[in-house]
């Protein structure tokens, strides 16, 4: 077994880190339009795209380590609850530019949104708030295995959907929106093809009788 040193950008620095420069960033974004709802609404696009990246990153990173097995996706494996919990904060930061927009242009903020978008986006808001909630040790043992199994695995496929159809949703009027897609199915890919190969190693590892 190879093992590999630890630098220092992981665990809670790295989430601190990112998280701060996420907040950095759309402030800055935020500010290039003086704080008007252009540049609100640049900062929701933005935290959807870093959202978008943070989620793939955390969704592959036991897939590539087990298909790649290199320091690299050793260290994607071992910082994937933090990549996770700053997937969480990048929402968080859209969530509050979506309440900036609502409360600086309600009638454009209306022409945005659907009542689809609060059913399945608030479903997304819920899964993200119940796993970012059950990422630490303590919650995550107060749950028990089963059910925090459970709940990871059905939210992270939900946002999965989710982004599919957020950023699905606006090819017809932006075909370039479809690049947003290709990420997304090639995580899902690759966690396939991790799932093929355990599979195989697992059926290898029983001896025949
Ligand atoms: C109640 C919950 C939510 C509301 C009200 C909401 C609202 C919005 C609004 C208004 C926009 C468009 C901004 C604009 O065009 O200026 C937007 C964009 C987007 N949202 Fe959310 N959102 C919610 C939850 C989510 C969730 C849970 C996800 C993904 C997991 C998500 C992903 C996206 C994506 C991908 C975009 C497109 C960004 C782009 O154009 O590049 N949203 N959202």
């Amino acid at each position: 077994m190879t093992l590999d040193r630890r630098n220092w950008f992981e665990g809670w620095r790295l989430l601190a880190i990112l998280t701060l420069v996420l907040i950095a960033l759309s402030v800055w974004i935020a500010g290039m339009r003086g704080f008007e709802v252009d540049g609100i609404r640049m900062v929701i696009r933005f935290t959807a795209r870093s959202s978008l990246l943070f989620f793939c990153l955390a969704f592959a990173a036991s897939a590539l380590a087990l298909l790649w097995p290199t320091s690299g996706t050793r260290w994607l494996r071992r910082n994937r609850r933090y990549l996770g919990l700053t997937f969480a904060a990048s929402h968080a930061i859209h969530a509050v530019a979506i309440v900036c927009f609502a409360v600086m242009a309600p009638a454009d903020y209306a022409a945005a949104t659907t009542p689809a978008s609060y059913i399945f986006g608030g479903i997304g808001y819920a899964f993200i708030i119940a796993m970012a909630a059950t990422s630490f040790d303590r919650s995550a043992a107060a749950i028990g295995p089963r059910a925090w199994r459970i709940l990871h695995t059905t939210g992270i496929y939900y946002l999965w959907f989710q982004f599919m159809v957020s950023f699905g949703m606006r090819i017809p009027q932006m075909p370039n929106y479809v690049w947003f897609l290709m990420p997304l199915i090639v995580v899902m890919a690759l966690r396939i093809a991790a799932a093929v190969l355990k599979r195989r190693q697992a059926r290898i590892s029983v001896p025949a009788n």
